[in-house]
């Protein structure tokens, strides 16, 4: 039996840290022999909330490069850049009249970003973005999209138009799938200051850290704010680093859990022995990295080869499109 499709990307935003890990990729790289993956890179997606694209390419090419080092196998998952496949443009058109103004405003991940960007006028596509999502998703046939929890709204939005363009010109044979999304289990690790990880505000652990700056990171991480000395009796539930503990160091919480609060473990060795167990986690992560560091011609010919497999399915796909609404 064929195998199902997985079709999930990133907006270029440079080096991945490690919620976009847990969020998504430690995902992608799990379902890569179960499913058919396809991972694209949002270039056109960055447009809506940064203009300047002077960045795009290197942070396109630092990010695969984490996909890569991470363990994103470029036989079973092709990547690619989606302004290389001239198909999400003409489908995302098409979509676009499937799908109500009214219903985009509605969309709370756009809500959520005009607040928190103080975005005063927003651009038309902008309150598009989820329409060429769900191009992205639909060109592939995609079934399945693992995504970080944010992402939830869009793929609600990907089956509406789905069903939309089903049942209005293909009622017989459905020609999209209606895909579903699928969240990790950790699906969000808060930054080291407690609030949301995020690169703008600095309080990330990136994939590419060495050794020696995931300590230094860790030791600035927020704690119990009432537990001040070593022997002080901890609460591990309000600890980010006991959170950090749970999801790297799963095996040590009895022990961490008690030891807290008794006060015989105090912060700085349990900072200290978090930043081994990450560390030992991305060690090999790293290792990769360098190898394609030193050879960058390597992702950009990853890239290329993906997107001749992605130009593929995407043709196919229109031409089935073009042929069910007899124009095009
Ligand atoms: N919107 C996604 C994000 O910001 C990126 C993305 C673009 C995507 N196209 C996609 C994710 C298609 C899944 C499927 O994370």
């Amino acid at each position: 039996m064929a195998k199902k499709r997985i079709l999930s990307g990133m907006r270029p935003t440079g080096k991945l840290h490690l919620g976009n890990y847990l969020g998504a990729l430690e995902n992608w790289i799990a379902l890569q022999d179960e499913y058919q993956n396809y991972h694209l890179v949002a270039d056109y997606h960055v447009l809506t909330t940064d203009l300047s694209t002077d960045e795009i390419y290197s942070n396109t090419i630092e990010m695969v490069t984490d996909w890569l080092a991470a363990g994103l196998d470029p036989e079973k998952s092709p990547m690619f850049r989606q302004s290389k496949i001239k198909e999400h443009t003409e489908l995302f058109l098409i979509f676009s009249m499937l799908i109500t103004k009214a219903r985009l405003e509605r969309n709370p991940t756009l809500k959520e970003q005009v607040r928190d960007l103080n975005i005063e006028n927003l651009v038309y596509g902008h309150l598009g973005y989820p329409v060429l999502q769900a191009a992205d998703i639909l060109l592939y046939k995609g079934e399945v999209v693992p995504v970080g929890e944010d992402q939830l709204p869009h793929i609600e939005i990907t089956r509406e138009i789905a069903r939309k363009f089903n049942t209005q010109y293909s009622p017989d044979s459905p020609v999209f799938p209606e895909p579903e999304g699928k969240i990790t289990s950790f699906a969000r690790l808060p930054g080291l200051d407690g609030q949301r990880m995020s690169k703008s505000v600095g309080n990330t652990i990136l994939l590419s850290d060495g050794p020696e700056i995931v300590t230094q990171k860790l030791r600035k991480a927020v704690t119990d704010p009432q537990k001040l000395r070593k022997n002080d009796l901890g609460r591990p539930e309000v600890c980010l680093v006991f959170t950090y503990h749970k999801k790297f160091n799963p095996q040590d919480i009895p022990e961490i859990e008690a030891d807290c609060r008794s006060g015989v473990l105090g912060c700085v060795d349990c900072k200290l022995r978090c930043a081994s167990k990450i560390n030992e986690i991305l060690a090999p992560i790293l290792e990769k990295r360098k190898t394609y560091e030193n050879d960058l011609n390597k992702v950009i010919d990853i890239l290329h080869d993906g997107e001749s497999k992605a130009g593929l399915v995407a043709k196919q796909t229109m031409d089935e499109v073009h042929q069910k609404m007899t124009i095009g």
